[in-house]
């Protein structure tokens, strides 16, 4: 797949500012009826007056502090069920002046697909959401509107010996994911998610505007082979147990292991078994792309089988005893949080780790973390092959999460200061000219254009858009 992909999610994330007015409310859902030629559309379309409104639009938040009542909401919430509801919501929206955001599984960071500064309407994918998956063939057709817990479950139904290589959590959207790299634990074997599309549907803004370069509506892909087991391991290790000195030869093996072995890395605090003490611990949570016979005796620890499918159940975050069935749940959860991500070129040295640790050890960090994912492996992939440059000269990438509750929502400075302040302190040890980033974890305080005058000069300033 060679269009731009972060071009796209660019433009329609600082699309053009269109003469807006609010009483064209009536007249943009009266275009809608027309352009669908079917009044079966009205059944797709919520305003604020319809009671299901706000039910619909939270079904599909993700960071809960873009879910407030001072939060802007759309004018009008579409749920397009063919393609045609598509068209006709981007030739009205541009015939009103109506900005048009698309959701597809609502995760992004800063609510982007979900929020603007100017009156919007919201596309919202989750009826288009059909996976056919070809097992003869080895490929499938889903809409961006599935979530990849979804695209997991209906290949693992079919076959136990193929996959995808996409991302953890199992509610995110397919057009999002993929269209930003999308990455998980067969990363280094096969590459990001974006690397194993084989061709889109792309409604483009001929067929509409709002300013927005297109809508991706279905992704043909590739799928992998996996073999009928995999094996899992996890091992935990305290500051008392050396954690840092673990960590710290990690980096220079993590990126070199044979492909078929992946173990990122979890930084987080805990409390420890003296009341009232607190500890760090590094968790090194591995996947294996074979059995537990093969696997290197020096990975001592309990090691389990199990099939691909339920190690995608563990890595979501559920019990690797859990049904699958598990993957397919989707809907509302409250979480508050600030992301951000970094790209390691050089091992950070122990005494610059211990920095990390004390900062965790602050009061604001008490559910903060780091994950350390390796790289290598698909590194011959060339940095212009897609719009997706992170590649041959990465150990690992870093995302930085903190997290607060609802109460706390109401001032949420002081931990969005921490993760600032985290920031600041990998400075050195983190690439530099430009500092990567990665564009799924969205954090508009990297940047962002003016809303009205996108400058692609401007842009081109964060490395990653050229
Ligand atoms: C809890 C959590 C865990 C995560 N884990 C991982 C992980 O393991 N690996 C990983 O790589 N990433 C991970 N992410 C990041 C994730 O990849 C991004 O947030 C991704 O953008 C989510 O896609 P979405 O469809 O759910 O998002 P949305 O919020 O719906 O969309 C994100 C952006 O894409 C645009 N967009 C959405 N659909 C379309 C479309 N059909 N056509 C054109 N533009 C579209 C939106 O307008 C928005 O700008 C995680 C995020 C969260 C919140
Ligand atoms: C309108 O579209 C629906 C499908 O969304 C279809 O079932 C129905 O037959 C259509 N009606 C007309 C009059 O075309
Ligand atoms: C929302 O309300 C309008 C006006 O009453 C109605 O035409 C439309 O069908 C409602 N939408 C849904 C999804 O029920
Ligand atoms: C949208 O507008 C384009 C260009 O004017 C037109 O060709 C197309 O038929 C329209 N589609 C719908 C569904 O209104
Ligand atoms: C989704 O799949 C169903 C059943 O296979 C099919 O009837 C429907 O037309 C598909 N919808 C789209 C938009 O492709
Ligand atoms: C930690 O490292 C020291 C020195 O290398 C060693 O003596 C000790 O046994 C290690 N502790 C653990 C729990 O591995
Ligand atoms: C907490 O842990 C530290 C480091 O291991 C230790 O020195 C201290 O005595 C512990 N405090 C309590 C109250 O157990
Ligand atoms: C998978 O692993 C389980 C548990 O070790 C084992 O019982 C089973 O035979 C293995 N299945 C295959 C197909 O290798
Ligand atoms: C937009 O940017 C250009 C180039 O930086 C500048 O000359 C122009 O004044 C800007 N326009 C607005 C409306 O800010």
């Amino acid at each position: 797949m060679k269009l731009s992909v972060s071009s796209l999610i660019f433009a329609l994330l600082f699309s053009f500012l269109l003469e807006t007015s609010a009483s064209t409310d009536e007249n943009f859902l009266q275009c809608l009826t027309l352009h669908s030629g079917n009044d079966s559309i009205s059944k797709l379309i919520y305003t604020s007056s319809n009671s299901s409104y706000s039910a619909v639009l939270k079904f599909d938040i993700r960071n809960t502090g873009f879910s407030t009542p001072s939060t802007p909401k759309p004018q009008v919430i579409v749920t397009p069920s063919l393609i045609s509801h598509i068209q006709a919501t981007l030739n009205c929206s541009l015939k009103h002046g109506l900005q048009v955001r698309v959701r597809s599984g609502g995760h992004d960071y800063e609510g982007l697909s979900y929020v603007s500064p100017v009156p919007f309407g919201l596309l919202d994918l989750i009826n288009l959401r059909n996976i056919s998956v070809d097992i003869e063939n080895s490929f499938a057709w889903v809409q961006s509107g599935a979530t990849v817990g979804e695209v997991y479950y209906w290949i693992a139904s079919k076959s136990r010996t193929l996959g995808f290589p996409a991302g953890l959590c199992r509610t995110m959207g397919i057009g999002g994911h993929f269209s930003g790299g999308g990455y998980g634990t067969m990363m280094r074997k096969y590459g990001l998610a974006a690397d194993n599309v084989l061709d889109t549907h792309l409604i483009d803004v001929k067929g509409g505007g709002g300013g927005s370069f297109g809508v991706i509506v279905a992704w043909k892909i590739q799928l992998v082979p996996v073999p009928s087991n995999v094996t899992m391991f996890t091992v935990k290790r305290n500051l008392e147990q050396n954690a840092t000195k673990i960590l710290h030869r990690w980096q220079y093996v993590a990126d070199k292991f044979d492909t078929d072995l992946f173990i990122r890395v979890v930084m987080t605090g805990i409390n420890s078994c003296q009341e009232g003490n607190r500890t760090m611990q590094a968790s090194f949570n591995s996947l294996y792309l074979g059995g537990k016979d093969k696997l290197l005796p020096l990975m001592q620890e309990k090691r389990t089988e199990m099939s691909w499918i339920q190690s995608m159940v563990y890595f979501a975050g559920f019990s690797s005893e859990q049904s699958p069935d598990i993957l397919l749940t989707r809907g509302p959860s409250i979480l508050y949080f600030k992301g951000k991500s970094d790209y390691v070129k050089n091992p950070i040295p122990e005494i610059g780790l211990e920095g990390i640790w004390q900062r965790l050890y602050e009061k604001e960090a008490s559910t903060a973390m780091l994950i350390l994912t390796p790289y290598g492996g698909r590194s011959e992939i060339s940095e212009s092959s897609i719009p997706f440059p992170h590649r041959a000269g990465n150990i690992y990438k870093i995302q930085h999460l903190v997290s607060w509750s609802e109460e706390e929502n109401a001032a949420p400075e002081k931990y969005v200061n921490w993760i600032r302040r985290l920031y600041d302190y990998m400075t050195p040890y983190v690439s530099q000219s430009p500092r990567e980033a990665y564009l799924n974890y969205r954090d508009l305080a990297i940047g962002k254009n003016n809303e009205g005058n996108t400058s692609s000069s401007q842009a081109s300033i964060w490395g990653c858009w050229m």
